[in-house]
């Protein structure tokens, strides 16, 4: 047996036992009489103590210890001294009676403590050795305690677990699929699933209406901190259901995490149709973890001669609440940041409402102390605070006033990731036009069902259709998107044909799929939460990478092993394949 105990298990209550650990050399204190080693697993760091009673032997071999050596130590618990309330274990040590180093370990190339000093890319080619750090064996710990309430909710509401294939066809909606070549069949190639969407269906059409599945999905697309090619969903799918079923069920599973996890109680979660969170926002995931709302000043801000803001589609406003004192240069910042090219606002006007109750804008020229005033009403700002506001085309306007809305919201430190605010978004647009492609695209995906009430406006606006489409945001952060279903194959069709796809192409590409619906499908309807995003919410972190084992760098690449990289010419030859240079 290595091992009686782990690192992190020892008490008073162990007192005189005699124990053996096996672990990680952390630290080694050589205090001259006494040497005190760290030692570290997954479970915690218990202190090993060699003193003048050990035998030369023993200080010998500690004296030989390196950083995460791997070593085994026999000894007696005692009660400390001067005891570490920090440390779970921090009320005992363990006089060492023997060392069995199993294995000695190269100089690690950076610290592996709670705190590294590593920088991202070092620890990110090391990966094995930061995961040894405290921080990511919680975050991990708590994603598979995640997992594992997921499964039990879900099963003990009758949801079957069932896996679906990672070789799969490439479909043309969506992002980029990664393909893989087939050996067998000669320059064809599989595509891994950007979501089991296709199959989850064909699930329901077989008569398994409540459909779970903790998956891997692959989309090749650009990273961003909540983005990467690799990613899991806590996919699902119902049958016999409506929207107001799944919302119901992913409502409460939602709380139950929560419950759980943070033990935190979250009412009803709220619902806003998409065009209320673009025109109050300026975004389809709005963080209402606070307010500042977007007013929409056009008619009060355009009877005087401002060519800016008379020749705009739209004047928008926010009121900063306590910010009337912003500095020049925290304005001028404010300006540079919305101008910032991912954003293109052309410039930001601002009403300072001092104390005093008097208005000073950047817009005196044109604008009187009565017309400040109206827009101060508007926007319900009272003296101390500040207006913000930006003008332009409404939609690229209401854009960029939201992000200026988050980038407020982060200076006023109302973004506090204690405060868990989540949100249904509901009745997204079933379709939007992308100039690029000059056609529309699905807004969610083509199987989304349009709204019954505004099927008449299917032929002559299709911009202005509704769906059964929603999303689950919590603090500004897409955690899940679903929709009901069309299970109709000649509206399947007429979707397909709206989209822009011949009779033929839509054969080629979903035909098993709208097959499939005329031998008896179901209504159905379903949803997919990020579950990366999920455990980072709850773990309170920024980025998914620190929630997932082996993440891929911004690049896309794991520095690690180092892929992708090259394969060998008979590879590419029993596969068919050559190469072309990248024009
Ligand atoms: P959707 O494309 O909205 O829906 O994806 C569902 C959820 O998956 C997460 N997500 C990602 N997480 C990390 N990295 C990525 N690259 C990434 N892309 C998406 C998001 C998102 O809300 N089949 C449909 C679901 C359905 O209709 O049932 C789908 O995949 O949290």
């Amino acid at each position: 047996m290595y091992r009686t105990h782990t690192c992190g298990q020892l008490r008073l209550d162990n007192n005189n036992n005699t124990i053996t650990l096996c672990g990680w050399v952390q630290r080694v204190r050589n205090l001259g009489a006494v040497t005190f080693i760290d030692l570290r697993d997954r479970y915690g760091i218990t202190q090993i103590v060699i003193d003048q009673n050990s035998t030369d032997e023993v200080k010998q071999l500690a004296e030989s210890l390196g950083r995460e050596y791997v070593i085994q130590v026999e000894g007696v618990v005692t009660e400390r001294s001067s005891k570490n309330p920090k440390m779970p274990t921090g009320d005992i040590e363990v006089l060492c009676k023997n060392i069995t180093i199993l294995n000695s370990a190269k100089l690690p190339p950076f610290t592996i403590e709670e705190e590294s000093d590593g920088g991202d890319e070092l620890r990110m080619k090391y990966r094995y050795l930061d995961l040894r750090r405290s921080p990511l064996q919680r975050n991990l710990m708590l994603r598979h305690k995640t997992a594992q309430l997921i499964r039990n909710y879900l099963s003990n509401i009758d949801f079957m677990e069932i896996e679906t294939p990672v070789l799969i066809k490439s479909t043309p909606e969506g992002a980029r699929d990664f393909v893989v070549p087939s050996r067998m069949n000669p320059t064809e190639f599989y595509a891994l699933p950007q979501s089991p969407q296709q199959l989850k269906q064909l699930l329901m059409i077989a008569g398994y209406d409540r459909y779970f599945q903790i998956v891997k999905c692959f989309r090749d697309e650009d990273l961003r901190a909540d983005r990467q090619p690799e990613f899991t969903q806590i996919d699902c799918e119902m049958a016999f259901v409506e929207q107001e079923d799944v919302l119901n069920v992913f409502e409460g599973l939602t709380k139950h995490l929560f419950a759980e996890l943070k033990g935190v109680t979250i009412d009803t979660f709220p619902r806003m149709p998409y065009s209320e969170a673009i025109s109050k926002y300026g975004s389809d995931k709005p963080d209402i973890r606070f307010g500042m709302t977007f007013t929409d000043i056009t008619s009060i801000a355009q009877h005087k001669e401002f060519p800016v803001f008379n020749s705009a589609e739209s004047v928008i406003a926010i009121c900063a609440q306590g910010c009337s004192e912003y500095t020049r240069k925290q304005l001028d910042s404010l300006t540079e940041y919305v101008k910032r090219q991912q954003i293109g606002a052309k410039g930001l006007i601002y009403v300072k409402y001092a104390t005093d109750g008097t208005l000073k804008s950047s817009v005196d020229k044109f604008y009187d102390q009565e017309d400040l005033l109206k827009w101060a009403e508007a926007t319900e700002a009272k003296p101390g605070d500040l207006i913000l506001i930006l003008s332009g085309e409404t939609e690229k306007t209401q854009m960029q006033m939201g992000a200026l809305r988050l980038e407020m919201g982060h200076q006023m430190g109302l973004m506090d990731n204690k405060k868990f605010s989540p949100l249904w978004v509901v009745d997204f647009p079933l379709l939007e036009w992308n100039a690029e492609t000059n056609r529309y695209h699905a807004m969610h995906h083509p199987f989304t069902s349009p709204k019954k009430e505004d099927m008449a406006m299917i032929e002559t606006s299709p911009g202005k259709v509704r769906a059964n489409a929603y999303d689950l945001v919590i603090n500004g952060v897409e955690i899940g998107g679903g929709s009901v279903r069309i299970f109709n194959s000649e509206l399947q069709a007429k979707m397909f044909a709206l989209l822009g796809f011949t009779a033929e192409q839509a054969e080629d590409q979903f035909g098993f799929l709208m097959n499939a619906f005329k031998y008896g499908a179901p209504p159905h309807a379903g949803i997919a939460f990020g579950f990366d995003r999920l455990v980072s919410l709850f773990a309170g972190l920024d980025s998914i990478r620190d929630v997932i084992a082996f993440p891929k760098n911004n690049s896309g690449r794991d520095v690690m092993m180092d892929a992708p990289s090259q394969i060998s010419a008979e590879q590419l030859k029993e596969l068919c394949i050559s190469l072309v240079k990248k024009i």
